[in-house]
């Protein structure tokens, strides 16, 4: 699919700056209505510039009046206590009574959709058009749980020789914490609160210290929908907080979306008492995410692609592309069209609606990427300026690597890495991706269909794009999760998620 039909290689390669099409907000061909996939669905995977300037000027109000008040650390313990006292009583609620707390969230979420975004904006520095999908990802894994928990959840008969009557049902694990990233502040934050609630849990919602404001509107929004307080319980603060709720050993299941390590840690203390129950844990962590490029592909739509999957959220999405694998007789050219893409991108405050990058969430990660960038100064291939008058603005910038394997560990910004391989080692060079042990997503762009087949039967991620870029899974049609160090496995806007979070009992009765 070509971004601009009228934009030919030849205008960019004479051009590219000028010339590189940028449409956004249009849904690929094949990629139905938003609301065919399921009833409800409002967010298509595509960006919605029109709603998003519309939105503009009240957001930019908004985003200029007070934060709502801090939030103190709280009483972790007391909390537990009373999620494990409601716990019983929430899962006895009937499935359709818990699921349609889920819908009632999703309607007012809709409802409170710009005061979201605005919060999603100030606090979390995203850009307007990113807060919108945010929101609208959030609403849509109200209502997909909410779906799939009323199909799932009812007692299912199994047939079979014994002559007994058999039966499964699913309900709760008991009290379940659900740590969030600050990168979906919102959407993450309450898919995982979502999932657990409906599948019958009590929650202890613990937000990252970056954005405990958009999840302490949401918990109160949650309350509003009808989920009683003693069952979600709104725990913000830092590490010690985290700490403190995945130790107590009556928490029966963690959800987790944030770093590897983090990750590695919490498995660890589930472990650490030999009383305590076998604990599940579900996490979603990080990736050194490829993109794979031939040299059939469609040069136009790679460069698109490549921007949107590299830069835009300033490359703060797990998902987003940290290493581009250009084969070698197409990478002079693609580079050369890829800069002038670069040039075209805009920099700057999150809340105007014309940025496309903004600021990295904090001074530690500013710090962070600037000093990574700075010592990679003699291999950049391009980077962009910093807009004029500070801030924690990191250019989108592009380095080149040697091979595959210098790159061994994931820069959480707009920082794109560019190696190169030859014809005839297309396997090999997904194994090479493959041997970094992380397994979230992999793009392919080429228009070879074998060349597809052999990417997709070698690749060991959770979500594969082929010839599009590798960011915005869509709910319900994109179930999103890594595996090997990007996480556990299971996936998020999925039809088996809920049952991650269930128990499975077996009923047979002897008739
Ligand atoms: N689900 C997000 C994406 O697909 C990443 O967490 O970009």
């Amino acid at each position: 699919q070509l971004a601009d039909p009228n934009v030919t290689e030849a205008d960019l390669l004479a051009d590219p700056a000028a010339k590189i099409a940028r449409v956004k907000g249009t849904p690929h061909p094949s990629i139905p209505a938003p609301r065919d996939i399921f009833p409800g669905r409002v967010n298509s995977g595509g960006l919605d510039l029109q709603d998003a300037a519309v939105l503009h000027p009240l957001a930019k109000t908004l985003a200029a009046t007070p934060l709502p008040a801090a939030a103190k650390v709280p009483d972790v313990a007391a909390a537990i206590t009373a999620a494990h006292a409601a716990a019983e009583t929430w899962d006895r609620v009937p499935v359709k009574a818990r699921a349609a707390c889920l819908d009632r969230l999703a309607d007012l979420m809709e409802m409170h959709r710009t005061e979201l975004m605005a919060i999603c904006v100030k606090e979390a520095k995203k850009t307007i058009p990113d807060a919108l999908a945010e929101v609208r990802e959030a609403v849509d894994f109200c209502r997909y749980y909410a779906i799939n928990a009323r199909a799932q959840f009812a007692p299912l008969p199994l047939p079979g020789p014994t002559g007994e009557r058999n039966e499964l049902r699913l309900g709760g694990r008991g009290v379940f914490a659900a740590v969030a990233p600050w990168n979906f502040p919102l959407a993450i934050f309450i898919g995982q609160v979502a999932a657990a609630l409906v599948a019958g849990n009590s929650v202890l919602a613990k937000p990252a210290p970056q954005t405990p404001l958009i999840a302490k509107r949401a918990v109160e929004l949650a309350y509003e929908a009808g989920i009683p307080k003693d069952v979600l319980h709104y725990l913000p603060g830092g590490p010690e907080v985290g700490r403190a709720i995945v130790a107590d050993a009556r928490v029966t299941g963690v959800a987790f979306t944030g770093s590897t390590a983090t990750a590695k840690a919490i498995a660890r203390s589930l472990l650490d008492d030999d009383n305590r129950p076998i604990v599940p844990l579900i996490a979603e962590t990080g990736g050194i995410n490829a993109m794979i490029v031939d040299s059939t592909a469609l040069s136009e739509q790679v460069v698109a692609d490549v921007v949107t999957s590299a830069f835009r959220s300033a490359g703060q999405r797990c998902s987003a592309l940290r290493l581009l694998l250009l084969q070698d007789e197409i990478a002079e050219r693609t580079l050369h069209m890829l800069i002038g893409a670069m040039e075209t991108l805009v920099i700057g405050d999150p809340a105007d609606v014309r940025t496309d990058v903004g600021p990295v969430i904090d001074e530690a990660a500013y710090q962070r990427l600037e000093d990574y960038r700075q010592s990679a100064k003699s291999r950049w291939l391009h980077a962009l300026d910093a807009p004029a008058g500070g801030g924690l603005f990191i250019p989108p910038t592009v380095i080149g690597l040697d091979s595959i394997e210098e790159l061994t560990q994931e820069w959480f910004g707009p920082v794109l890495h560019v190696a190169t391989w030859k014809a005839g080692e297309l396997e090999d060079t997904v194994r090479r991706v493959n041997a970094k042990g992380y397994g979230l997503t992999m793009g392919l762009h080429s228009r070879i269909a074998s060349a597809a087949d052999r990417v997709i039967a070698e690749a060991k991620v959770g979500n594969l794009y082929v010839n599009r870029s590798m960011i915005g899974a869509v709910v319900g049609s994109q179930p999103f999760g890594g595996e090997g160090l990007s996480g556990t496995g299971p996936k998020a806007g999925g039809p088996h998620y809920l049952l991650r979070f269930a128990s499975e009992r077996t009923v047979s009765i002897d008739t």
